[in-house]
């Protein structure tokens, strides 16, 4: 079959421009292998990373069609089905496939589809991301742990630091102090390793204002984009859990973060963005420093069309509401 490749190009010091490339391929051919051939036969300048081409290295990561994934993991198929699901991507129309191959988000292009994962690299450093043993007698063997402790470092595990789930996350896009969610998806890793013994410091330091766990918009894009399934949103609300559980770190703060997200969702069916940040940060109003600090962020949301200037109440509601009455109710029980 024909393809187009339509390959976002640029340097350090450059505009980006579209290539258009166009290829003979077959449809199990993954976007690694086009742009191997493209490479090979056409056009040896350009530039992207690759190594294992079996998913394994996370080398080959760049947004493909719209969204980060890795090059060697989809194919043209697999690609073709998804744009044709996409009503307004117009494949359906074109008789030659297209691909269109950009560089990661989030981070500064060295050359063509080549980033600079210097914050990356440095955010994953940040949450200290190694079992920390210091304060522990240190057994002559191995540290035994078993099956269920074990299973505990499963998901996480499976990271193969891509940089897909970074390349799309919003808060990273608007606050340059947040970890990221790879880092803190390792973070959660070492926090249930019970080998570990440094937990109480680390909850404090991913406690630690919009840089940790609370610096995350929910957003979902970086558990839709993850090509090993390790969810870092849901290791994230794991986090979040054991904060909340260790009332010696909880500082007001975090506690307040779940209550105004249930009074939020119980008013309006759904999370009204532009009061979350100054009821949390500002305290009701009543916290002038907190309020002040967000004013940057504030300011970059708007610029970037990512803070909603009005809100509209859910066509639920009523139902939420009675939902959360209801469990707020058998909690209340419960006590
Ligand atoms: S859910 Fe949180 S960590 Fe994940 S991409 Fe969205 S803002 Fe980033
Ligand atoms: S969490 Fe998933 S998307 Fe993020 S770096 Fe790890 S493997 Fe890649
Ligand atoms: S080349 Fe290693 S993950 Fe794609």
């Amino acid at each position: 079959m024909e393809v187009l490749f339509k390959v976002i190009r640029q340097t350090e010091n450059s505009s980006p421009v579209v290539q258009t490339y166009r290829l003979e391929a077959e449809p199990g051919n993954t976007i690694l292998d086009c742009l191997n051939q493209i490479k090979w036969e056409q056009d040896g300048t350009l530039a992207y990373r690759k190594n294992c081409r079996n998913t394994i290295c996370g080398s080959c990561a760049m947004r493909i069609n719209g969204r980060s994934a890795l090059a060697c993991k989809e194919n043209l198929r697999s690609e073709i089905a998804r744009l044709e699901n996409i009503p307004a991507s117009g494949s359906k129309a074109s008789s030659i496939p297209e691909m269109t191959i950009a560089p990661l988000g989030n981070m500064p292009v060295i050359k063509d589809l080549v980033v600079d994962m210097s914050s990356f690299w440095d955010n994953l450093e940040a949450v200290a991301p190694y079992v920390s043993t210091a304060g522990r007698q240190v057994p002559e063997k191995e540290f035994l742990q078993t099956p269920q402790e074990r299973s505990l470092l499963d998901q996480t595990g499976n990271c193969i630091m891509c940089g897909a789930c970074y390349s799309e996350c919003n808060a990273r896009e608007v606050n340059s102090d947040f970890v990221g969610p790879h880092a803190l998806a390792k973070a959660y890793r070492m926090v249930a390793d019970s080998r570990d013994d440094d937990t109480e410091n680390r909850l404090e330091n991913y406690n630690e204002d919009t840089k940790g766990v609370w610096g995350c918009t929910r957003c979902f894009y970086c558990n839709s984009v993850c090509p090993m399934d390790v969810e870092p949103l849901e290791q994230i609300t794991k986090i979040k859990q054991e904060i909340l559980q260790h009332k010696q770190v909880a500082d007001s703060r975090s506690i307040r973060h779940r209550k105004v997200l249930v009074d939020l969702v119980k008013e309006g069916g759904w999370i009204d963005e532009r009061k979350f940040g100054l009821h949390v940060v500002g305290n009701y109003f009543k916290d002038l420093t907190g309020l002040l600090s967000i004013v940057p962020l504030g300011m970059r949301m708007i610029a970037k069309g990512k803070f909603p200037l009005s809100f509209e109440s859910s066509e639920g509601t009523q139902q939420v509401r009675s939902l959360i009455e209801a469990v707020q109710q058998e909690e209340g029980s419960r006590e």
